[in-house]
């Protein structure tokens, strides 16, 4: 007999219940006692798992309580929320995104899971999978942007990192991929909304990143809040019963969002919260996650017949499977015992400053006023967000909630010690105070350049962060008209550098600062980054995953549209465009500068008729013909002009990056497997078409910008 079989012949009702269910110990810390309430639950049995604890201490000892003091000892599995880094603050995630580099993407969250696991815990509810292309949906900045094919990337790359080769190991984590499914489109971009969308947009964008995710061997997922067409995800039996379980052949752990068992009845489709456990129950769904619903409801239900004993078996087996992984029945105080060495947590930060240097993307750079001048002697370093090291850590600290940071202010301070660096906020972040406008003005005097940091609080994004207009809050509009207008009465450049979770809508800043610099929020050493890239000791190479619109009104805008039977014609009435805007956006996916200037050549795609099982080999040459050397992403597109249903106007299918001295050329290869010019039919079902498909090749999405080739499917 099993361990398992064996633990679960002698299980009660109680404690089987116990082991679905997940309580935070922070909301019972009342005392002495860590877990408050949930001691003498622990100890019974009836509380098998916990959510939000730090530090290995607190962690073993109710580690000790659950396997030392219940009747059967089953360990606990403690997770926490690792959104960007554990203590150790990373860039947010939508920042991370832009950095197009898996083995990035892949080392945070390995670091982020060593320094996790380094205290206890034994599971991260991340990565947030969510394809975002509404920039009012303040949970963009946990999540990839807009590009299902790049989510695809990370959430392997992150399943890799936090997990790491061996689940059972003292250093790795059981990751959990979220939000299923299709959290993304909140209805007008209104967090916990309702999602309404087309099955082929729920298959060709929202899916690819789980589908991913369960390949990389994903441990747990987690069910989103919202409801999809009509069904809550919580209670989805097609998606997660039929289509997760039974098709996919997923057989981890599914732990439910927040209390959003409960919320089932709030969403109208259960009665009460026995209802709520059937539903959720039947779904799938294993662990209820703070609702308290399963030991609640589940025995009336059990009694009158709406659930089997069988059906709660399985998901308990479940549960006990994942700890068994985890290498918790085999020593559950393995994570946290041995301290980290210092030097894992100096690599670590350079690691942070590594990461956010590369996730900046300057999004503008007029007559090169970047990097500053090694003679810039003086410099007026503007705005609420210029000396605001909290900010800086994002929305979703977690652990790292009490680590420093460091602003932008510092950063420079450090990296230039002799120039004199003036500091005036002007106005608050948010409010209808202008009175520290003109002291800040009044700065640009004397000055080399100004650096004008504008933005959004980091609690303006993530979760219950919806804006209906993501602009600069506040009077920080009226900052930056104050003082570009007295820099460009002096002469002077500004250099605005925009911290915010999410494409900000800024056309008129966009217009009139001279550099712009997308900094999201970059974690513990965003300071450092940023003048690592304002003084050039390195050339930025960030780009957007999200393209930034030039006004609300045109969200979502995204690159991968479906094309319209009438496509936008200036000079034709009747076709698709807006009568007061533009249809591009303001910035491109994908666009982003660097300190070099890269000419694209000579596209070369092989071979040019191709079947399902070939490789397509693409070769471009770049040469930079700029002054400093640079590196360069390059993004491979696809589209396919003729298909039995429209296809969007680019796909994104790979990118590549190249690093080249001034002056200098080099090439660029990139391999695209043909079985990736399927695309689902009108019936829903993978083909593959004979007919022509172009590959495009270029800096960004921005159309005018890539070069293209037609190849022959056959
Ligand atoms: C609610 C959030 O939606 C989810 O992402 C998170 O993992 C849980 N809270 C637990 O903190």
């Amino acid at each position: 007999m099993s361990r398992i079989d064996a633990i679960m012949a002698q299980m009660t009702l109680p404690e089987k219940l116990g082991q679905l269910t997940m309580t935070a110990s922070g909301y019972a810390v009342t005392g002495p006692v860590i877990a408050g309430d949930s001691t003498q639950a622990i100890i019974d049995g009836t509380i098998g798992n916990l959510l939000n604890m730090v530090g290995a201490g607190p962690v073993h000892e109710m580690q000790r309580l659950a396997v030392e003091q219940s009747r059967l000892g089953i360990p606990l599995l403690i997770g926490l929320d690792i959104i960007h880094g554990h203590r150790t603050l990373f860039p947010i995630p939508l920042a991370e995104a832009g950095t197009f580099d898996d083995a990035l993407w892949e080392r945070t969250a390995r670091e982020a899971a060593r320094e996790g696991a380094a205290e206890g815990l034994a599971m991260t509810f991340a990565p947030m999978l969510d394809v975002s292309r509404d920039p009012r949906w303040g949970r963009t900045a946990e999540g990839p942007g807009e590009d299902p094919w790049l989510n695809t990337r990370i959430a392997r790359a992150k399943v890799r990192g936090f997990q790491g080769g061996d689940l059972s190991a003292p250093d790795a984590l059981a990751a959990c991929a979220k939000h299923f499914v299709a959290y993304g489109p909140v209805n007008a971009g209104r967090e916990y909304a309702a999602v309404d969308i087309s099955e082929r947009t729920l298959r060709e964008v929202h899916l690819p990143g789980f589908v991913a995710a369960l390949e990389a061997g994903v441990a747990t997922l987690m069910p989103a809040f919202t409801d999809l067409n009509g069904v809550p995800m919580t209670a989805h039996v097609p998606l997660l019963r039929d289509w997760l379980r039974a098709k996919m052949g997923f057989d981890g752990v599914i732990v439910s969002d927040y209390n959003a068992i409960a919320e089932l009845i709030k969403h109208g489709v259960a009665a009460d919260l026995v209802d709520a456990a059937v539903l959720a129950l039947k779904a799938g769904v294993d662990i209820d996650m703070m609702a308290d619903a399963y030991r609640k409801g589940l025995p009336v239900a059990l009694e009158q017949g709406r659930v089997t004993i069988e059906e709660i078996d399985a998901s308990v087996r479940r549960v006990l499977r994942l700890k068994e992984q985890l290498g918790l029945f085999d020593d559950p105080y393995r994570r946290g015992s041995t301290p980290e060495p210092e030097a894992a947590i100096d690599e670590r930060r350079a690691l942070a400053r590594e990461v956010a240097r590369k996730a900046i993307v300057m999004l503008k750079n007029e007559r090169d006023v970047l990097p500053l001048p090694a003679a810039a002697a003086r410099l007026a370093v503007v705005g609420p967000l210029a000396d605001a090291s909290t900010e800086m850590k994002g929305p979703w600290w977690g652990a790292g909630e009490h680590e420093p940071a460091t602003s932008v202010l510092a950063g420079l301070r450090a990296a230039l010690p002799r120039a004199d660096i003036r500091h005036a906020p002007g106005v608050a972040i948010d409010g209808a105070d202008d009175n520290g406008i003109q002291a800040a003005v009044a700065l640009c005097d004397g000055a080399d350049a100004v650096l004008l940091c504008l933005g959004e609080r980091a609690t303006m994004s993530g979760e219950a962060a919806s804006r209906a207009t993501p602009a600069l809050p506040g009077r920080q509009q009226a900052l930056a008209e104050a003082v570009i207008a007295r820099a460009r009465a002096l002469g002077i450049p500004v250099i605005a550098i925009l911290f915010s979770g999410r494409p900000l809508v800024v056309p008129w800043l966009a217009e009139h600062a001279d550099a712009l610099l997308a900094a999201w929020f970059l974690g513990r050493e965003a300071g450092h980054a940023i003048a690592d890239v304002l003084t050039g000791q390195a050339s930025p190479s960030g780009r957007t995953p999200m393209s930034w619109p030039r006004a609300v009104g045109q969200v979502p805008i995204y690159f991968g549209a479906r094309p319209t039977g009438r496509p936008m014609n200036p000079a034709d009435y009747y076709t698709s465009k807006y009568q007061d805007v533009d249809n591009t956006p303001l910035y491109a996916f994908g666009h982003g500068l660097s300190y070099g200037r890269f000419r694209y050549e000579g596209l070369e795609v092989e071979p040019r008729r191709v079947r399902e099982q070939d490789t397509l080999r693409i070769s471009v040459r770049l040469r930079n013909e700029g002054v400093r050397e640079a590196e360069e992403t390059v993004f491979l597109f696809v589209r396919d002009k003729l298909a039995r249903v429209t296809r969007p106007l680019l796909e994104l299918k790979g990118y590549a990056k190249l690093q080249l001295k001034p002056g200098t050329a080099g090439s660029v290869e990139l391999q695209l497997s043909c079985a990736e010019l399927r695309y689902l039919g009108p019936d829903l079902q993978p083909v593959f078409e004979p007919g022509e498909v172009e590959i495009l090749v270029g800096p960004s999405a921005e159309p005018a910008g890539l070069l293209r080739l037609t190849i022959e499917l056959c």
